[in-house]
């Protein structure tokens, strides 16, 4: 899917990644909007969305070992939860938290 910029104003922020029924229950969903690496999860029945790029070196963890929620750096194999975005490694900051809105039934983020 190729994502698009909406609209006009405040909307010009945020870009359409895709459908809610994308969105996987208990596992991350790796978009790239505006030329950023989103990572999209369920926490609860909310929608959660991170920077989709590892805190250590910046590898891009669509590219990293899955399971579960958790995300396995390429790089250096630091891991993250994705539901959370906490960092389960010691040498990685948490991942940043990427703005989510929801429309209807679209995932709209806001990756700047
Ligand atoms: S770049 Fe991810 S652990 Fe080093």
């Amino acid at each position: 899917m190729i994502p698009k910029n909406l609209g006009s104003g405040d909307q010009d922020e945020f870009t359409d990644v895709g459908s809610t029924m994308q969105v996987p229950g208990k596992a991350p969903w790796f978009v790239t909007a505006a030329g950023r690496e989103v990572i999209l999860c369920r926490q609860g029945d909310e929608i959660v969305a991170f920077s989709g790029n590892c805190t250590h070196q910046f590898a891009k963890l669509s590219q990293g070992e899955v399971e579960g929620t958790i995300v396995r750096c390429p790089a250096h194999g630091a891991r993250f939860d994705c539901s959370t975005g906490k960092s389960l490694s010691s040498m990685c900051r948490d991942l940043p938290k990427v703005e989510v809105r929801i429309q209807g039934r679209r995932v709209l983020v806001r990756a700047r």
